[in-house]
């Protein structure tokens, strides 16, 4: 056999080889598609109500799926990988068949209407990393066994906004790869699973606007990568875990409305990521650190409605970016520190309902983005209204009732033109109320 013969024999056989590859890829290639046809018809015949007729008109039997509005197809099997039908105001339910996309890497069913319960079949769904279901309807328990079997490449769970219940499943960590978990306004109960501290790759964590009792496990502490902590509005009790000060990149911890009782754990205080801090509506005592000021990137912090005692740490003054101080309704005593005239960003001070006393700093009036100054319900603040006021270009709620002020109403005050709620009463103020008729 000479070279060119042999050549060509080869070619024939490879010839031969790709074809037979072919019936046999092609055909599977075939028979997968309509499978992925039949579980999209599927998912299709169960919408009720397509009030924009996009599904109805675009998803027709005699094209290709691959076309089909929110179908995104892999170019080189042609399988479904992803489906994304947010914000269509379809109404329906989820059929099992969904989770027959085997190829199925994002789903996406978020801002419609869909009831029901969610098909357990999807948390079998191997391949898929992004599962967001925000904003439905969707009613049902998660299955206790959820993230034990197929779904290890998830990194997105988004299920906030429906109507869940039952237990957090502690399987969940098994989706070893989560790195944003919301579970929130659900009305899931019981406690926070201890293992969600094996979610070691989570940036976000929001189980906030559920009826969670229990306390905040310790494990929290391990989820380093956390930017953003979520507890608020459950039935969540204890002591704040001194664990969560440990959470070096959080930016957002929220806890608010609950029933968290003790004092503020130390370590909160070295979290110098943290901007927004909210403890509001607890059953917290003790006082505010100095140590505040080691807090570097705090912006907001809201402590209202809790039992907390103590002055207001002048420190807070050295927080750069500082906007927002909120400790309405507590047992403050002291007077209000001069140095928070110096944070230029300040827009609200809600310290109403304490037992604060001395003068108003005239140091105030530098806050000319101030938009909020809440005093009143202290009964002991005596001194005057500052002329510096009058600097306050951006103020619009100034209230100062039930107090011990006395003196003139400045006339400087004529120059907030933005003022829309002024309240001075109960207080031993004088002067010519002609002069704020400008107001
Ligand atoms: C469905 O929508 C896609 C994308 O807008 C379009 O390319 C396709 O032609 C439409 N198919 C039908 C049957 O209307
Ligand atoms: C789905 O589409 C919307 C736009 O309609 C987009 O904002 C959203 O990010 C998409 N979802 C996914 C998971 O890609
Ligand atoms: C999930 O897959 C397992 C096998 O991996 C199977 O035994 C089980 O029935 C499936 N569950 C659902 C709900 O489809
Ligand atoms: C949920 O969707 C409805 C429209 O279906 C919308 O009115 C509502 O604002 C959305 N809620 C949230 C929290 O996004
Ligand atoms: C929490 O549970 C109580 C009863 O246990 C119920 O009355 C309440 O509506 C639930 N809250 C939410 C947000 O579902
Ligand atoms: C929440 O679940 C509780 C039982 O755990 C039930 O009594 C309550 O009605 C539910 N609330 C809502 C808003 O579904
Ligand atoms: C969860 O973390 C604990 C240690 O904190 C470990 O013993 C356990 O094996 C972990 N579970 C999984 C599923 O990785
Ligand atoms: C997780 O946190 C617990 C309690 O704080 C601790 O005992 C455990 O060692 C931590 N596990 C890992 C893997 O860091
Ligand atoms: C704070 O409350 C706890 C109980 O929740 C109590 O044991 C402690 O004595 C209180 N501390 C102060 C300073 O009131
Ligand atoms: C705050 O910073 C000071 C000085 O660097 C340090 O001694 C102190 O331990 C810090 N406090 C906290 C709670 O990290
Ligand atoms: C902050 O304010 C205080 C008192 O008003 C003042 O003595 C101090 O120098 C100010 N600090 C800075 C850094 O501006
Ligand atoms: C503020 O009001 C006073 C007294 O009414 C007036 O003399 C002064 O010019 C005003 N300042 C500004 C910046 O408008």
């Amino acid at each position: 056999m000479d070279i060119s013969s042999f050549s060509s024999h080869l070619n024939l056989l490879i010839t031969s080889f790709l074809l037979l590859q072919c019936l046999i890829d092609c055909s599977s290639a075939n028979s997968d598609i309509n499978t992925d046809r039949s579980s999209l018809t599927a998912f299709k015949s169960r919408i009720s109500f397509d009030p924009h007729n996009i599904l109805t008109k675009n998803w027709s039997d005699d094209s290709n799926i691959c076309s089909w509005i929110g179908v995104t197809c892999d170019s080189r099997y042609h399988r479904v990988t992803q489906l994304n039908v947010s914000s269509m105001d379809l109404v329906g339910t989820i059929p099992p068949e969904i989770a027959k996309l085997s190829h199925l890497v994002s789903l996406d069913v978020s801002e419609n209407s869909f009831h029901g319960p969610i098909p357990t079949s999807i948390f079998n769904m191997s391949n898929l990393q992004v599962l967001d279901l925000r904003n439905n309807s969707l009613s049902s328990k998660l299955p206790f066994d959820m993230c034990k079997h197929n779904l290890h490449k998830l990194k997105r769970l988004r299920i906030s906004y429906n109507e869940l219940y039952g237990e957090i499943p502690s399987s969940l960590e098994g989706c070893s790869q989560l790195e944003y978990l919301s579970l929130y306004s659900n009305n899931f109960s019981g406690h926070v699973p201890s293992q969600i501290g094996n979610l070691t790759l989570l940036q976000q964590l929001s189980l906030g606007a559920n009826n969670l009792t229990g306390n905040i496990p310790r494990e929290i502490g391990n989820l380093t990568m956390l930017q953003l902590l979520n507890f608020g509005d459950n039935k969540l009790s204890g002591n704040i875990p001194k664990e969560i000060g440990y959470l070096s990149n959080l930016q957002s911890l929220n806890i608010r409305v609950n029933q968290f009782s003790g004092a503020i754990p130390t370590t909160i205080y070295g979290m110098t990521s943290l901007m927004y801090c909210d403890f509001a509506l607890n059953h917290l005592n003790g006082s505010l650190s100095r140590d505040i000021r080691n807090m570097t990137s705090l912006r907001r912090i809201g402590l209202e409605n809790n039992n907390l005692i103590g002055e207001i740490p002048k420190e807070i003054g050295d927080l750069a970016n500082f906007e927002r101080l909120s400790m309405c309704c507590n047992k403050i005593t002291g007077s209000v520190p001069r140095e928070i005239g110096n944070l230029t960003n300040m827009v609200g001070i809600y310290l109403g309902n304490n037992a604060l006393s001395g003068s108003i700093p005239k140091e105030l009036g530098r806050l000319v983005n101030l938009w909020e100054l809440q005093l009143k319900d202290n009964y002991l603040i005596t001194g005057s209204i500052p002329k510096e006021f009058g600097n306050m270009a951006s103020l619009t709620y100034l209230l100062l009732y039930n107090n011990k002020l006395s003196g003139a109403i400045p006339n400087e005050i004529g120059n907030m033109t933005l003022l829309r709620e002024l309240r001075l009463y109960n207080n031993s103020l004088s002067g010519d109320f002609l002069s704020l008729y400008i107001l």
